[in-house]
């Protein structure tokens, strides 16, 4: 049963430029559906590609998609978060968050995360011709040291020879299971 509005957990929700992130629109309610009030954070690049529908998913949220850092001493737009899903991460996103490079904000928010003991969950979108890069191992050995859920592999996403992607069969239900267990629900 879905939960009331006022006793909803929140979940951000963020994405980087990899194609399924073409399909949060989807992804958001059915998050919704799932009892979560969900607010969207996005890479730089990842708002430039879904830029024509920002309006249409601030609508779904109720929540300004949130990209940059604020100006110091302007407030915060969003409800304290109780889990934070990163899906899909670039092979960028998942460097730049195993190094502590917090230039956007999705990453510095992901990061603090990691202190704050706020649940994380990452699952990647990445190639085979990627992942052989060996920063991509010490990454994702680094963001599991610190107790970050890394959906990699069976039951989570299994990366694809270059050019044989299919974002439609993005494993977003198991995404979301695993952020639900992240919090004991
Ligand atoms: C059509 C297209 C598809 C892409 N798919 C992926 C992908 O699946 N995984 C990945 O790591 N990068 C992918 N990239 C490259 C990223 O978009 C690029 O590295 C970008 O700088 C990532 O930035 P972000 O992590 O800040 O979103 C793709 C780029 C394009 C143009």
């Amino acid at each position: 049963m879905a939960l009331m509005s006022v006793t909803r957990p929140v979940l951000y929700l963020f994405g980087s430029a990899a194609p399924p992130v073409l399909n949060l629109a989807n992804v958001v309610r059915q998050a919704q559906g799932r009892g979560w009030d969900v607010a969207l954070g996005l890479t730089p690049t990842a708002t430039s590609w879904l830029q024509a529908e920002l309006p249409e998913l601030e609508q779904l949220t109720g929540y300004p998609v949130k990209s940059a850092y604020r100006r110091p001493g302007d407030p915060d737009v969003l409800p304290p978060a109780d889990a934070v899903l990163f899906a899909p991460a670039t092979m960028n996103s998942i460097n730049s968050l195993a190094l502590g490079i917090t230039t956007s904000w999705v990453i510095g928010f992901a990061a603090e995360a990691i202190g704050k003991g706020i649940p994380l969950t990452v699952m990647p979108c990445t190639n085979t011709a990627l992942t052989g890069h060996p920063q991509f191992p010490r990454s994702v050995a680094t963001l599991r040291e610190a107790g970050v859920r890394v959906l990699l592999g069976e039951g989570g996403f299994v990366p694809n020879a270059p050019g044989q992607g299919r974002p439609e069969a993005y494993p977003w239900t198991a995404a979301l299971q695993a952020v639900e267990e992240s919090i004991g629900r």
